[in-house]
Formats: structure tokens, C-alpha cells, sequence
């Protein structure tokens, strides 16, 4: 049998798909917390296939413990002497990993050279867990500019005590500009719910514009410096990438109008989180919603938690019973697929 390795306790629904299918021996680390370092490189050795989270950083330490010297898909054409054998680099000895399936759309944890070097096929989650990600992200949104944690600590605490005309005011979507930085398919979702709020006018950035895409909305791409100045919200949910890294810093929210609105459920690294404290501390931006942090968890005595007009989640974007069950039969899917060399429902073109 082809042994599997799983990286955590995972809804049942995908457990049941690898369990049941024949040919397939899983492994488990079996518990609500991430595996250890030892545990993972440990677990990968002789495995086929790897089921992932975005919590696992799956790099070459991980892959050269997994054995994973798979045959490239395309292998290049090596000079061959005559009377010589073709040469082969010398890990293209052994079965080893095939496939990674990991349980996010993200795939910033992945170290994609490396694994399209071993030609390794990896599959991920898209489009099942859009809406309920989007929906978080308007929840959060809706959260940070309406004050919502704010207000319901004051019914707690005795703050209220009367209603007062210029008590817990914020800032609302109506006639507001949005702008959304990843047009993709969550930036898409969120401006489709965003926009029967009465928004105004839509703005966004990305590698290049996207008129199909854009013309739903009446979307303008501009440049992230003009986003930044025009924006009332300001939402954040591109991938992270090399190019993503730390783009909205100082800089970047300096330009922000000091009404306006931050908000960010893609990945930590897409903000200096030291610049966002400065700016959120002295007033140059007027709130902001984080579902993602750096580090994840967030120490409890981070700077940002002290702020009363920041609002963070523990990345709960995907977290509704249905979808994490959906993400995980499709990353058993994608396991299997990728195991037994067919396509996968979703596979990551490397
Ligand atoms: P998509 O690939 O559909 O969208 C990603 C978008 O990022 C693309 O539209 C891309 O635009 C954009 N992008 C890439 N580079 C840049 C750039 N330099 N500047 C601005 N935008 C850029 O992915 P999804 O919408 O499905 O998911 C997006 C991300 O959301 C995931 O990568 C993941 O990190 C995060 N996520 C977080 C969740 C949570 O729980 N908080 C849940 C699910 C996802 P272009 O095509 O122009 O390059
Ligand atoms: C993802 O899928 O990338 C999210 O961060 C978790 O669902």
C-alpha cells in the first residue's frame, strides 16, 4: 500500500476518503495542534503523499526527509557520451513523495521551486472556500469600521449610559470608495457582497488589470499608491508573494485618508505590522480588521492588541463547519488523484 502522511486531525468527511480508499495506508498526526518540526520530518520519510496546512512550512529540509527525488515530469535532455549512460541527477533514484495536498488556497508555506524540481504535483483548495472567506472579510470589515468589539465591551463594562449622539460613531460603506488589493476570486466576492452596501466607486491593484473580471463592479485599476490615497477601505486579498511581501507599509499607509478603513484576511506578511501599529496608534488610518497576523498566533502582548480601533481574528476566513468539511474531502481528492497519477480536481499548475 501507498502510505500517506497526514499533517493534523482533519474533518472527518476527508479522513473517511483516504481511509476508504484501497491501496492507501494513512498516517496521522493526529491532534488539533500543529505537528512538531521532528514529528513532520519523521512522518514524510517513505511516504507517497503528503496532506498538508498552511501552519506546515513544506521546504527542502522536509522534502529530502520525505525522500521526494521524484522523476520530473519533464526531464531535461542530458548529454549522453557515447558508450556512457544517460546521466541522472542522483536523486532521481526511488519512489519517494509524488504528491503534496495542502488544505488552503494559499500556498505561500510550499517552497514551490524545490517541489517542482522533484516533480513533486501538489493540489490545493480554491473556490470552495471563496464565499465563506469573503463573508468573513465583510463581517471584519463591518466590525472595525462599526466599532463592534468597541461597542459590545462598553455594554459589558457599564460604559453605556445613556445614548449619545456623538458616542461609537464610525465610518460606513455608503457613497465610500473600496479598494481591493487582489482582484481575484476572494476580492471578487467581496466586492460583489461589498457593493449592495452603496459603494461608490471600486479600485484595484494587481500584477495586471483584469477587465472581464473588473466589469462587474465598475472596478478602475490603479496604481497601489493611488488606492491608497482614495480609498475609504481599503481591502487586502491578494496571495503573498515575493512581490506582496510588506507592500502595505509606511509608505502605504501614510497615503491612507485618516477615516479610512484597513483590512486584511490574506496573509500576515502582506503588512509591516510595525508601520500599521504607528499608523493606527497616531491617528493616520481610522481602523483596522486583521484575520491574519505575523506571526500566527499573535502573542498576546503584541502592540496591535492594545489598540481599541484594531480588530484581529485568528485567520477563522474559511472557518464555517461546512467548508472546512468541503476543503478537506477535496484535499483527500487531490491526495488520491495525485497518488494515482490521474488529474486532480484541483491541482496547482507549477
Ligand atoms: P486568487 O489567486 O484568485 O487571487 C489572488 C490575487 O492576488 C490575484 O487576483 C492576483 O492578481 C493578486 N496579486 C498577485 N500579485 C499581486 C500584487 N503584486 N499586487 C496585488 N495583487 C496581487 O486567490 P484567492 O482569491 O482564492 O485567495 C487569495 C489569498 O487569500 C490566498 O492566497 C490566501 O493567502 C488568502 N486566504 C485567506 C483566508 C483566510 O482564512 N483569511 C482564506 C482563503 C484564502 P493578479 O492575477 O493580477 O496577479
Ligand atoms: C487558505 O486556504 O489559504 C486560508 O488561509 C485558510 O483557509
Amino acid at each position: 500500500a501507498m502510505s500517506v502522511f497526514v499533517t493534523r486531525r482533519i474533518p472527518a468527511e476527508g479522513l473517511r476518503v483516504l481511509s476508504q480508499a484501497s491501496g492507501v495506508r494513512v498516517q496521522q498526526w493526529d491532534s488539533e495542534e500543529p505537528v512538531p518540526r521532528a514529528e513532520l520530518l519523521a512522518g514524510v520519510a517513505g511516504t507517497r503523499g503528503l496532506l498538508c496546512l498552511l501552519s506546515d512550512r513544506i521546504d527542502r529540509e522536509v522534502l529530502d526527509a520525505a525522500g521526494a527525488c521524484g522523476t520530473p515530469r519533464d526531464p531535461p535532455a542530458l548529454p549522453r557520451a557515447p558508450g556512457h549512460a544517460r546521466q541522472r541527477p542522483s536523486c532521481l533514484a526511488g519512489p519517494g513523495l509524488k504528491v503534496i495536498s495542502t488544505l488552503s488556497v494559499g500556498f505561500d508555506h510550499l517552497a514551490l521551486d524545490e517541489i517542482k524540481k522533484r516533480g513533486i504535483r501538489v493540489g490545493y483548495t480554491p473556490d470552495v472556500l471563496t464565499d465563506a472567506t469573503a463573508e468573513l472579510s465583510v463581517a471584519l470589515l463591518l466590525s472595525a469600521c462599526r466599532r463592534l468589539p468597541e461597542a459590545a465591551e462598553q455594554v459589558r463594562s457599564g460604559g453605556w449610559t445613556t445614548w449619545k449622539p456623538l458616542w461609537m460613531c464610525g465610518h460606513g460603506l455608503s457613497d465610500s470608495t473600496v479598494g481591493i488589493i487582489g482582484l481575484g476570486r476572494i476580492g471578487q466576492a467581496v466586492a460583489r457582497r461589498l457593493k449592495p452596501f452603496g459603494v461608490r466607486k471600486f479600485l484595484y491593484t494587481g500584477s495586471a488589470p483584469k477587465p472581464e473580471s473588473a466589469a462587474e463592479f465598475g472596478a478602475e485599476f490603479v496604481p497601489l499608491t493611488r488606492l491608497a490615497e482614495e480609498s475609504d477601505f481599503v481591502v487586502v486579498t491578494c496571495a503573498l508573494t515575493p512581490a506582496t511581501q510588506g507592500m502595505c507599509n509606511k509608505d502605504f499607509f501614510g497615503r491612507m485618508k485618516k477615516t479610512s478603513v484597513f483590512v486584511n484576511t490574506s496573509r500576515g506578511a502582506v503588512v509591516n505590522q510595525q508601520d500599521l501599529y504607528e499608523a493606527l496608534a497616531h491617528g493616520q488610518i481610522a481602523a483596522a480588521g486583521l484575520d491574519v497576523t505575523t506571526p500566527e498566533p499573535l502573542p498576546t502582548d503584541h502592540p496591535l492588541l492594545s489598540l481599541k480601533n484594531c480588530v484581529i481574528l485568528p485567520h477563522i476566513g474559511s472557518a464555517t463547519y461546512a467548508t472546512r468539511s468541503t476543503m478537506a474531502v477535496l484535499a483527500a481528492r487531490n491526495l488520491l488523484a495525485g497518488l494515482r497519477g490521474e488529474p486532480m480536481p484541483h491541482e496547482l499548475s507549477l
